[in-house]
């Protein structure tokens, strides 16, 4: 259409003017497509030096993203792609949904300048530019603006959680038998990690981030646990020692709403629950998250009993990873720093590997965090 639009025009028209058609012409054909991460790496947009124009440069050169595509080329990948009956893991949509996910965008979504193996990059996460690349930039468009035209609010803890756990949480448990690592979310760390290429200016954002990641984390490995065929035993334990993690955290601040552990194998009410969760805005203080912390601390006592040493592993990392987020989150906040560094670094150790996991090494260790608080 508006092809023909410039056809019926075109004698006629002035060069200024033309320049104009060409531009909505363009801005047309790249309707809902995806351009790519060169779209976005000019030095007068986001390619340029300066804390403010770098995203491109910070994500070419630290983000793991970058390589994503990559590692798919790999020894160890071939590995897991033999290991799965997969020919080749580079263009199998088994492998590359998560680690090369322009190839399964439809070709007719794809502009010319989009490339199938940039790995995970600026769209898979901010959405499609096509809508949004030329007005993004205008003066007069507000972050909302940008919004409604389709760039994805990321800005929005739950939004932004929902991003990231589609390729960080659940795995098919023949991947994960085969050698994949083992996802493990947590939304705090991971954005740190990524490296971040974004200003983060609310000191309660990471704790904030934490619980949103949890809870989503929840929603999806129970939803896995209930509609695999054959889940892994990866989501079942994941979704319990969530469950276990978020119960004790939500019944310590009462502004949350509440996660309670499920009595029996059904997890739809634990998914909801999740959900709520994850969709509530908290607003974190010193002292709410001073209590969550104290009341996971605490926990020591529960890593002794009927459980099994796989339980209290999967337990024991979702709370290590808890108790950094918060004990960071508050040493940002508070005047006097917990200075736990140490004991924190020990309960790392102590959850790398299943295999020198110790659920009464690791009790001790907790005790040891809470004589410092
Ligand atoms: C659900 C999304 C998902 C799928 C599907 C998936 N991966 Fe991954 N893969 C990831 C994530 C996320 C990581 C990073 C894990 C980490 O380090 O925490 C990763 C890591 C890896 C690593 C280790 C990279 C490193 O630097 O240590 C290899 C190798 C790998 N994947 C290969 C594959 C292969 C081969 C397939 C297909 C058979 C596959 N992946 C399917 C999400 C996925
Ligand atoms: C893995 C997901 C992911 C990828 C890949 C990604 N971003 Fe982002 N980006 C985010 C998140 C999350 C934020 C924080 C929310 C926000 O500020 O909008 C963000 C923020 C931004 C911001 C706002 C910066 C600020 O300080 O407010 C810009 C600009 C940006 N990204 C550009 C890019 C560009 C360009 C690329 C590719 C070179 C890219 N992003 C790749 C997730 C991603
Ligand atoms: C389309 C799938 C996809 C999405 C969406 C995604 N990632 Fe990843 N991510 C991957 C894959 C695949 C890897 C492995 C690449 C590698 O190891 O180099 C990875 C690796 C990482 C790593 C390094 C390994 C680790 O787990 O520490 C971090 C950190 C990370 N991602 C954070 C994020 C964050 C934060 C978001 C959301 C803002 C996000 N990712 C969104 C697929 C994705």
């Amino acid at each position: 259409m508006s092809r023909s639009f410039i056809l019926i025009i075109g004698g006629s028209i002035a060069l200024s003017s033309l320049a104009i058609a060409k531009e909505i012409i363009q801005t047309r054909e790249n309707a809902d497509k995806f351009v790519g991460a060169t779209g976005c790496k000019s030095s007068s947009c986001h390619g340029g030096a300066g804390e403010k124009r770098s995203q491109y440069i910070t994500w070419s050169r630290q983000d793991f993203h970058n390589k994503a595509f990559a590692i798919l080329t790999d020894a160890r990948s071939a590995r897991i792609a033999e290991a799965v009956g997969i020919a080749d893991a580079g263009s199998n949509a088994r492998c590359t949904v998560c680690h090369s996910p322009f190839q399964s965008v439809a070709q007719t979504r794809l502009a010319s300048t989009a490339h199938p193996d940039e790995g995970v990059s600026c769209e898979t996460c901010h959405a499609a530019a096509g809508p949004w690349l030329r007005g993004h930039t205008r003066p007069d468009w507000t972050y909302a603006t940008r919004v409604s035209a389709g760039m994805r609010d990321l800005r929005n803890l739950y939004v932004r959680a929902n991003t990231c756990v589609a390729c960080h949480q659940n795995i098919d448990a023949d991947l994960l038998k085969a050698g994949h690592p083992a996802l493990v979310f947590e939304l705090d760390s991971q954005s740190f990690n990524e490296p971040k290429h974004w200003q983060d200016d609310d000191s309660w954002s990471g704790a904030r981030a934490w619980l949103t990641g949890q809870a989503v984390a929840l929603r999806e490995a129970s939803w896995r646990s209930r509609t695999d065929n054959e889940p892994a035993p990866d989501m079942q334990e994941t979704s319990l020692a969530l469950a276990w993690l978020l119960a004790r955290a939500t019944l310590a601040e009462p502004a949350l709403p509440k996660v309670v552990e499920p009595t029996s194998s059904d997890l739809e009410p634990i998914q909801q629950q999740a959900d709520t969760l994850a969709r509530s805005a908290w607003n974190p203080n010193i002292y709410s998250a001073m209590s969550i912390l104290r009341a996971l601390a605490e926990t020591d006592s529960e890593f002794v009993g009927k459980q099994t040493s796989v339980q209290f592993f999967y337990r024991a990392k979702r709370l290590g990873l808890a108790l950094d987020s918060l004990v960071k989150a508050l040493n940002t906040n508070h005047g006097v720093p917990l200075k736990i560094d140490n004991e924190l670094n020990a309960l790392r150790e102590d959850v790398r590997t299943h295999d020198h996991f110790d659920a009464a090494r690791f009790a001790e260790h907790l005790r040891a965090v809470r004589s410092k608080m």
